[in-house]
């Protein structure tokens, strides 16, 4: 007979004192909890997830990078509305599918051009003519395991909402209108224009 000490030898299994044997039953716990919400289709939150809009950060170059898929004139408020998605998503969006983790719609507003009378002018198209400075960010964005931690009646699956200023400072704003407003949009991967687009882009 072999010692055990020679056999673990053998095995490489030196290292594995009672520490990293703790360390797998943990492990192997921790999957066992997971593996219920797992079958659901319900990712656990990341790491030190905590709901809120701090999540959401925009990157500096995003007007340079992200593609403007839409825009649309908001006449009631006389201001045009610029729909924007990081280029990795807009890649994987699919007509009819949830969005990819990752997803990062920002919605830019411009102030419509209007003439003495008050009314937006119009360019040959049609459509409204922005002025250049935005007035104000919108964003949504989607990861693996987000949303944790909203009441069922609030939640948007995995995704959290967020207000910027122009220069992407955070606005401290009441943000429950976004969910609530969005909410009913849960066939559509609680988005308006991006569901859309994504069903009749070219
Ligand atoms: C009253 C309903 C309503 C509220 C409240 C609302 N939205 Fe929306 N949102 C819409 C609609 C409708 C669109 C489609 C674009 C449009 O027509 O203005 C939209 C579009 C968007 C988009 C572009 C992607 C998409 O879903 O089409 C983002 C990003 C967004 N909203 C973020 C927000 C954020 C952030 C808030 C809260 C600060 C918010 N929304 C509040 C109705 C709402």
């Amino acid at each position: 007979m072999w010692p055990a000490r020679a056999i673990a030898r053998i095995l490489g299994l030196r290292a594995l004192g009672p520490k990293a044997a703790t360390t797998c039953l943990a492990l192997a716990a921790s999957l066992a909890v997971l593996a219920p919400g797992a079958s659901l289709g319900q990712a656990p939150a990341p790491p030190g997830y905590t709901p809120g809009p701090h999540n959401i950060t925009i990157p500096a170059d995003w007007q340079a990078r992200f593609i403007r898929y839409a825009t649309v004139d908001k006449p009631d408020r006389k201001i045009i509305r610029n729909l924007y998605v990081n280029p990795e998503a807009f890649a994987a969006m699919r007509a009819g599918e949830v969005f990819p983790s990752g997803t990062l719609v920002v919605m830019a507003d411009q102030r419509a051009r209007l003439d003495p009378a008050g009314n937006p002018l119009l360019d040959t198209s049609g459509r409204f003519i922005p002025d250049p400075p935005l007035i104000a960010i919108a964003a949504q964005e989607k990861r693996t395991g987000w949303g944790e931690g909203y009441a069922p009646d609030k939640r948007n699956g995995e995704w959290e909402y967020a207000a910027f200023t122009p220069d992407l400072q955070r606005r401290e704003v009441n943000l429950n209108g976004c969910f609530t407003c969005h909410l009913p949009r849960a066939a559509q991967d609680y988005t308006f224009s991006t569901w859309e687009y994504a069903a009749t882009r070219r």
